[in-house]
């Protein structure tokens, strides 16, 4: 990402808030894992949106109009010391040479300068809610100024959320900020492909998260989305299985839920395969239902439809097949209506992808659905899961759990499919594991 990009972001940002405003974002915190260890530090999205900075202890402040700068930053400063032992820092010149800021401050000065900024300003865009401990530093700073209110000083008068406004940038993605979702996409596309080569009965699910996770990091991406999900079998039917601890069983199908982050953009694939390389019938019919459910509902990712329209596509599918299958009872109209397919399909058909997996942007507006636009980026994902004791269920559905998940862009020309690379068509998955 150029940081021109970066700085039109924050200028698109400041013509929203509109003059005698000021936002404040801090990134995230650094977490303490166990005693002296961290987790591995990932910025906050907002934060790494708006600045490209990816060092913990940091905060932009945005003033538009402000003549002797419009963005600063608090950072960290450079300490030759701490920077043996924990790596480089830009500080507070690099701040401004290689991140744009106008001014840096060090991190540690924060309480004694926002106050002042806060003074000039009568608007304040803030993310309340996010971080308790930075909300009461706020609420610290909010009450100086007011204490000094005697002397002539003016308090801020209005709050804003700030996300709200980030949020809706967000949702529509930029040119590069595409090209690097289709990177990470053929990254995990292609880790994926290579499960459905290498998987072979008796491996452990955790082995093949362990792949998954070994292929993205040999090729740049250090990190996952989300944690890998490896379900074996019955595991299959637990939407969010992350123990992976069990062995694969000639006989069943695995589902494989996993993802990298690359640059801080995330990818999101499931595809569920045989563990031997051949689907069994009743599997090959829950799998075929569930593929015609996706590629309806994929079909339907257009300009001008509305978020919720490839989740009722594919809910028709899943329903008509179900009954045809006679695993649900009654007409389409009535298992529409009384909604019996959730017994077997009971998430939504997916959700806005970006920095993060479940990205952030409004899925309704004033109760409605919203309408997809150019560069929206989502997930399509039926699935079907049929745990085993499934009362009133025969025999030879049950253990089964079926999700295909692709990344789709909304373009002008028809959806986008970033993740088509790895196959899903049951033909192409058993010519692939032969
Ligand atoms: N990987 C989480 C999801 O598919 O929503
Ligand atoms: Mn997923
Ligand atoms: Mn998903």
């Amino acid at each position: 990402m150029s940081s021109t990009e970066f700085s039109r972001r924050r200028k698109q940002l400041m013509r929203m808030m509109g003059e005698n405003s000021i936002a404040i974002l801090p990134t995230a915190n650094e977490q303490v894992r166990n005693r002296d260890v961290l987790f591995p530090f990932r910025p906050d999205s907002d934060f790494f949106y708006l600045t490209g900075f990816s060092e913990p202890e940091a905060v932009m402040v945005l003033l538009p109009n402000r003549k002797q700068g419009e963005f600063l930053m608090f950072c960290r400063e450079k300490d030759p010391v701490k920077e043996t032992w924990d790596g480089y820092r830009a500080g507070l010149e690099g701040a401004m040479e290689q991140y744009g800021a106008d001014d840096a401050f060090p991190f540690s000065d924060i309480d004694d300068i926002l106050p002042g900024l806060l003074e000039q300003r009568e608007r304040v865009f803030y993310e309340m809610g996010c971080n308790a401990a930075f909300d009461a530093r706020m609420s610290e700073w909010v009450h100086q100024v007011r204490g000094r209110t005697r002397t002539g000083v003016h308090a801020p008068t209005e709050f804003l959320a700030l996300d709200h406004f980030v949020h809706d940038m967000r949702l529509y993605k930029s040119r590069s900020e595409i090209a690097t979702m289709r990177k990470a996409a053929k990254l995990s596309a292609a880790a994926h492909s290579e499960l459905m080569r290498t998987t072979q009965p008796g491996d452990a699910e955790y082995q093949l998260a362990s792949r998954f996770q070994h292929y993205c990091q040999m090729r740049g991406a250090s990190q996952q989305a989300y944690p890998s999900i490896v379900g074996g079998g019955n595991n299959g039917c637990v939407l969010h299985y992350v123990e992976n601890k069990d062995a694969l069983n000639d006989g069943d199908l695995v589902l494989i839920d996993a993802g990298c982050e690359l640059d801080c953009y995330a990818s999101d694939i499931t595809r569920t395969f045989p563990v031997n390389g051949t689907f069994s019938e009743p599997q090959a019919q829950l799998y075929q239902l569930v593929l015609d459910a996706q590629l309806a509902a994929i079909e339907q990712v257009q300009v001008g439809n509305h978020y919720n329209d490839p989740h009722e596509a594919a809910v028709r599918v899943l329903a008509k097949g179900l009954i045809k299958l006679g695993l649900l009872k009654g007409t389409l109209a009535q298992v529409l209506k009384s909604q019996s397919y959730k017994k077997f399909y009971m998430h939504s058909t997916g959700h806005w992808l970006g920095m993060d997996v479940h990205d952030v942007g409004d899925y309704k507006i004033d109760g409605h659905w919203r309408v997809l636009e150019p560069g929206m980026v989502l997930t399509v994902e039926p699935g079907l899961y049929i745990p085993v004791g499934s009362k009133g269920v025969a025999k030879k559905w049950q253990g089964i759990g079926i999700r295909i998940e692709d990344d789709v862009v909304v373009t002008k020309n028809g959806p986008d499919v970033l993740t088509r690379d790895v196959p899903k068509e049951i033909a192409e998955i058993e010519a692939l594991m032969a």
